[in-house]
């Protein structure tokens, strides 16, 4: 049987800058959501890239006396870099400027074209670089561009405009429709309170740069980039060339994985374009919280830029994945700091998890001769019980949480496994058992439950931890046994008897407070 296909996407971002911890957040859950798909067995498509047009990107290279092409090309390389560093296990790294996504945006606006749904009208409005966005007089905040606060400045062009307005009523029927459309439900009422407040015709092209795609039927015009940027979803699997399997195959997306800035235009913008042209829509689109400093938002010219380079040669991949996803609740803004991060590695990693390793492995050695053994009979102790209770039900828990994208608490519930197991060292005292050799049998099943939740937790932790399990696997000695790596091999029992385990280094060292 064929497996069943998943498709999840991130924002192709702006190659503006570099990027600084807040997009490493959406890649990495992406990645972390990607994984476990894979891993539970579904057929899945990791796309992301770049969105590589418009006048801020030429504004830009211009200043660093470059063209665009080459500045684009030398912060993309950067880009990819980044993605090679936090372990994103993407399938595909689509770039706008590539000819695959540029003829699929032109073949989309002649066919709006062709049909009626674009037309020329004179323009004027207040127009927001940085955000590439215009604005009506009323839509300013203090004269100023509501979304970034930034100037404005008043222009004036001969513009393609959108209908829009013609599908808003069936937008929000679909809307109505579909519950989970948009999540979470906080950011699906403001879609819908938006669509309801009326929805004017978009303006699709502009004349005051040529940093773009040109419009295929008045090509002095290009493609407003918001149209461009969209489409990638599709260009990138073929849509509307000779080979077009990916697309057949993977199209609708399952999520769209955004951050809550550009909800709006996922929600709105992107599901009338495809409706426009006769397209099915995705069948989720996610809108995360932000990432915060005290300092306020992010910015170069605050110069509060958090690089998540540094922060992986300071601390390592893994942490550094483990805190981001861990930090955000679902949907929910949250803080950003040094010391919340240090203190996520301190008792998360090291003192809960590390340690549950390090004693397991440390009493298997001391009491058993480094051998762990399967008991021979089935427990009649409730303590036992209640962990591998808890170790079984776990990862259908974290499945269903994944799969709502609440990352946070997936986590979390595998925390609770962790805790569990802690927890039972001290209920059980294996060091008490080990003084009367009378107590062996009962050490055994100790060791053997504290050795198979530990597999069942790593197998588990994959996904959000890439670098983990390899480590794990060489300590509990079942690295060569692939088959017990597998979300399959998640039955309580499967660690078979004799095997040889191998003490390493602590997987996570304390960091010093005062040092760091
Ligand atoms: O908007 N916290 O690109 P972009 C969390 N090119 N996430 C953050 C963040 C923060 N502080 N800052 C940025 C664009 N992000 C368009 C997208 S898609 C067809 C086109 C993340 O480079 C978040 O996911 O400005 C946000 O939506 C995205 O970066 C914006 O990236």
């Amino acid at each position: 049987m064929s497996k069943p296909t998943y498709y999840i996407t991130t924002p192709i971002y702006y190659p503006s800058d570099n990027l600084h911890i807040g997009h490493a957040y959406t890649t990495v859950a992406a990645d972390a959501v990607a994984r476990f798909k894979r891993l539970t067995g579904y057929d899945v498509w990791f796309l992301t890239g770049s969105d590589e047009h418009g006048q801020k990107i030429q504004r830009t290279a211009r200043a660093k006396g470059k063209e665009p092409q080459e500045y684009v090309d030398g912060i993309v390389a950067g880009f990819k870099n980044l993605w090679a560093r936090l372990n994103i296990s993407y399938n595909d790294f689509i770039r706008t400027t590539e000819e695959r996504h540029k003829r699929v945006v032109a073949q989309i606006t002649e066919k709006l074209y062709d049909q009626g749904d674009i037309y020329k009208a004179s323009y004027e409005g207040w127009y927001c670089t940085p955000c590439e966005t215009f604005w009506t007089e009323r839509q300013l905040e203090e004269g100023n561009c509501p979304d970034c606060g930034r100037g404005v400045e008043l222009l004036q062009e001969e513009s393609y405009f959108f209908k829009m307005s013609k599908y808003a009523d069936r937008l929000l029927q679909y809307i109505e429709e579909h519950p989970d459309f948009i999540q979470p439900v906080s950011r699906r009422n403001e879609v819908i309170n938006f669509i309801k407040m009326g929805l004017e015709d978009l303006c699709i092209s502009r004349t005051t740069f040529d940093w773009g795609i040109p419009v295929p039927f008045d090509p002095k015009h290009v493609v407003y980039v918001w149209v461009d940027a969209l489409t990638n979803y599709i260009s990138a699997l073929g849509y509307g060339s000779d080979n077009d399997e990916l697309y057949r195959r993977y199209w609708p997306a399952d999520v769209h994985l955004v951050g809550k800035d550009i909800v709006r235009f996922h929600c709105i913008i992107w599901p009338i374009i495809l409706m426009a042209a006769g397209l099915p829509l995705p069948k989720k689109v996610v809108g995360h919280g932000w990432l915060l400093l005290e300092s306020g938002k992010m910015s170069k010219s605050k110069g509060n830029v958090v690089d998540p380079l540094v922060l992986i040669d300071k601390y390592g991949v893994d942490p550094i994945r483990y805190y981001l996803l861990r930090e955000l609740p679902f949907g929910a803004d949250g803080y950003y700091s040094e010391d919340a991060l240090i203190n996520r590695i301190n008792v998360d990693l090291a003192n809960d998890l590390g340690n549950l390793l390090s004693r397991t492995t440390a009493m298997i050695n001391k009491y058993l001769g480094g051998v762990i053994e399967k008991p021979a009979g089935g427990s009649t102790d409730p303590l036992d019980q209640d962990l591998i209770d808890l170790a079984v039900a776990t990862p259908r828990e974290v499945e269903r949480l994944v799969d709502n994208l609440e990352l946070s608490a997936a986590l979390a519930a595998l925390w609770q496994l962790v805790g569990r197991a802690n927890k039972y060292i001290e209920e059980t005292a294996p060091w008490s058992l080990a003084k009367d050799p009378a107590n062996r049998e009962r050490l055994v099943m100790v060791m053997y439950n504290l050795a198979e939740s530990y597999r069942f937790i790593t197998i588990m932790l994959a996904p959000f931890m890439p670098d983990f399990p390899m480590r794990v696997w060489e300590q509990l000695g079942i690295k060569e046994h692939t088959d017990l790596h597998t979300w399959d091999s998640l039955e309580w029992g499967r660690l078979p008897s004799g095997i040889k385990i191998s003490r390493g280094a602590p997987l996570f060292p304390r960091i010093d407070t005062k040092k760091a």
